[in-house]
C-alpha cells in the first residue's frame, strides 16, 4: 500500500472515531430530527468504487449536500487518485458534526460549509454528486418549511412533490441545478419511495428529468443502518435526457457490486408500474384491465380491540366469570391458532371449535352494568384504568364496546410466510358461523351482486372459497409487500387489487342470472 493510501485509511479511522464521539453526545431523538445516520465505511467504499468505474478518467468535481463527517468524501479519497479530484464541496447544517469535520479535512481539497442546503441558491456545477440525505419524515417538517421546499423543488427541476414527501425527496430535486450536464449522481435513500404514493414525484423526476441507470435495493433483512431501521436503495442516474427505448438496471440483495438478483427493466414498464420494488424479483406486470377482487368484495381489516388479552377469552371462562352471553360476540382465534379452513356453525351461530372464543362487546353505560350485572362489572373494573385508557378503547364509548363489523363469509390471513406444503403465504377461510375476527385477518364481504347470487345458489359459496385459495401465489404476493425473512403482508386495498379473472369466469359460467351478471364488472 502506498503512503498516500495509508494516510487516507488513517483519516477514515479518525473520521469514524469523530463520528462515534459526536453520535454519543446526542440522543437518538435529536439525531432522528435531522436524519443523522452515517454511512458505514464499506458501503461508502462500494458506492465510490462504482462511481470510479462510471467516471473513468474524467476530472472530478464532487458534491455531497448533506456531508455529516464526510464518509463519502473519505471514500472518494480512497478510491480516486487525488490528481483526478478537481474540487470537492460539502454542506452540513449541524455544526455539531460540521465544525469538527471541517477541522478534520482542513488540509484536503474539501470545502465544507455549515449551511442549510435547502436554503441555498445553486452555485457551481458538479459532475459527481453522492449523498445520503437526511431521512426526515414529512410530519417532522413544519407547514411553512414544506411550502418553501415544495416551491423550491418545482423551480429547481419542475417537479411538484407531495406534501407527504420526506426531506430526502426535496434534497434530490433541489440538487438538480447543482449538477453539470451528464454528471453522475448516487443517492442512498429509503426504498419506500418506490411503492408509496408520495414517491410519485420522485419517480417522475427519475423517469423524465434525468437518465436513471440503476437502482440497487438492499435486502430488508440485511439492515444497512442498524439504528435507522430502514430498507435502503442506491439510486444512480446521469443528468441527461433519457434516450428512447431506455432500460434501467434493477438489482436486489447482496452488495452493490455483487447483487443477488439483477434485471434490465424498460422505462415504459416503470411508467405504468406503481410498485417498483417488484423488480427485479418479479417480471413486468402484464397490463390488466380486467376484473379485480375489489369488484366482487368489500375488503376490510378485522377488529382492532386495543387489548385482545382483556377483551377476548374462551366463552366457557367468560361465562364462568359471570360475563353474560349477550355481551359476548363469537370471534375467531388468530390464523396461527386456527387449524380449520372451513368454520362450521352451531345452531346459535357460534363456530364449531374446541374452545370457541368470545369478544366482550357491550353498549350499556357503566352505571347500568354495575347495577344489573355486578359480576360482569367486577371483571371490567380490572381493566380500569390500564385498558380503558389505552388509545383505542379510550376512543370508544363505552370503552368496553367494539367497532361494528358483520360476520364475514370469507377471511384471509393478512401476514404470513410460505410454509412447507403450502406455497401461498396467505390462507382463505370460509366462515359459516357468526364469528367476527381481529385485525390479524382481512375480511371479505361479497358486494351486492355476488352476495345475491350466493344467496340463491349456496353451492357457489364453496366454489368461490376454493377459487380464492387457488389464486396464483404471485398474484397475491406481487400486490403486497415483503419484509425481512420472507414475511409477506397484504393491506385491504392491495388484496382488492388482485386479478380476479378466475372469479369472473366462474361467475360467467355458473349460477348467475343475467340480471346479476349485469351488476358485475
Ligand atoms: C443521513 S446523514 C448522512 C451524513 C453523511 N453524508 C454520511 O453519509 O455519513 C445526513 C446529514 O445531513 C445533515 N442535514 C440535515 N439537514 C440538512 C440540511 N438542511 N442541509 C445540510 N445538511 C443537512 C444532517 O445533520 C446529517 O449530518
Amino acid at each position: 500500500m502506498t503512503d498516500l493510501a495509508e494516510s487516507y485509511r488513517d483519516s477514515e479511522a479518525l473520521r469514524i472515531a469523530l463520528q462515534s464521539r459526536q453520535d454519543s453526545q446526542k440522543s437518538s431523538v435529536e439525531r432522528n430530527r435531522l436524519g443523522q445516520y452515517a454511512t458505514p465505511t464499506d458501503l461508502a467504499s462500494d458506492i465510490l468504487r462504482y462511481a470510479k468505474k462510471e467516471m473513468g478518467a474524467t476530472e472530478i468535481r464532487f458534491l455531497d449536500p448533506a456531508i455529516g463527517t464526510g464518509s463519502f468524501f473519505s471514500a472518494l479519497l480512497r478510491e480516486f487518485d487525488s490528481d483526478q479530484i478537481d474540487a470537492a464541496t460539502g454542506f452540513e447544517v449541524d455544526p455539531h458534526y460540521g465544525a469538527p469535520a471541517r477541522h478534520l479535512w482542513r488540509d484536503s481539497k474539501l470545502r465544507l460549509e455549515l449551511e442549510d442546503f435547502t436554503a441555498l441558491s445553486p452555485s457551481g456545477q458538479y459532475n459527481l454528486l453522492i449523498c445520503n440525505p437526511p431521512y426526515v419524515r414529512h410530519h417532522h417538517i413544519t407547514a411553512a418549511t414544506k411550502k418553501r421546499l415544495q416551491a423550491a423543488s418545482v423551480s429547481a427541476c419542475g417537479i411538484s412533490l407531495s406534501g407527504l414527501a420526506g426531506l430526502y425527496c426535496h434534497f434530490m430535486c433541489l440538487s438538480h441545478p447543482w449538477m453539470a450536464t451528464s454528471g453522475l449522481a448516487a443517492w442512498l435513500i429509503p426504498s419506500e419511495f418506490m411503492d408509496v404514493n408520495y414517491g410519485k414525484g420522485l419517480k417522475d423526476y427519475l423517469l423524465r428529468k434525468v437518465t436513471l441507470t440503476h437502482i440497487h435495493r438492499f435486502d430488508p433483512g440485511d439492515v444497512q443502518f442498524a439504528d435507522a431501521l430502514v430498507s435502503s436503495a442506491v439510486v444512480w442516474f446521469r443528468k441527461s435526457d433519457p434516450p428512447p427505448d431506455h432500460s434501467v438496471r434493477f438489482s436486489y440483495g447482496g452488495s452493490l457490486s455483487n447483487p443477488r438478483l439483477s434485471a434490465m427493466i424498460p422505462a415504459t414498464a416503470l411508467e405504468s408500474e406503481r410498485k417498483w420494488t417488484r423488480f427485479p424479483r418479479a417480471p413486468e406486470r402484464k397490463s390488466h384491465h380486467g376484473p379485480l377482487l375489489s369488484h366482487f368484495f368489500d375488503v376490510r381489516r378485522g377488529l382492532a380491540t386495543g387489548a385482545n388479552d382483556f377483551f377476548i377469552m374462551p366463552r366457557d371462562k367468560a361465562l364462568a366469570a359471570g360475563i353474560p352471553q349477550e355481551f359476548l360476540r363469537p370471534i375467531l382465534p388468530s390464523p396461527r391458532h386456527l387449524a380449520q379452513d372451513i368454520i362450521e356453525t352451531d345452531p346459535d351461530g357460534w363456530p364449531v371449535l374446541d374452545s370457541p372464543l368470545g369478544l366482550i362487546d357491550c353498549a350499556l353505560p357503566a352505571e347500568a352494568v354495575k347495577r344489573d350485572y355486578p359480576e360482569f362489572w367486577t371483571y371490567l373494573e380490572q381493566g380500569i384504568p390500564e385498558v380503558a385508557e389505552r388509545y383505542l378503547p379510550s376512543r370508544r364509548d363505552p370503552w368496553y364496546s367494539q367497532e361494528k363489523r358483520k360476520p364475514p363469509l370469507f377471511l384471509s390471513s393478512y401476514m404470513g410466510r410460505s410454509a412447507a406444503g403450502r406455497e401461498s403465504p396467505f390462507r382463505f377461510i370460509l366462515n359459516l358461523s357468526n364469528a367476527v375476527a381481529t385485525n390479524s385477518y382481512l375480511l371479505l364481504y361479497p358486494k351486492t351482486a355476488l352476495a345475491s347470487a350466493l344467496d340463491r345458489s349456496p353451492d357457489l359459496i364453496r366454489a368461490v372459497w376454493e377459487l380464492l385459495n387457488n389464486l396464483p401465489t404471485d398474484a397475491l404476493t406481487s400486490e403486497g409487500r415483503v419484509y425481512g425473512g420472507g414475511l409477506h403482508k397484504l393491506e385491504p386495498k392491495e388484496l382488492g387489487n388482485v386479478n380476479a379473472e378466475s372469479l369472473a369466469s366462474l361467475v360467467r359460467d355458473g349460477g348467475f342470472n343475467s340480471e346479476q351478471l349485469a351488476l358485475l364488472p
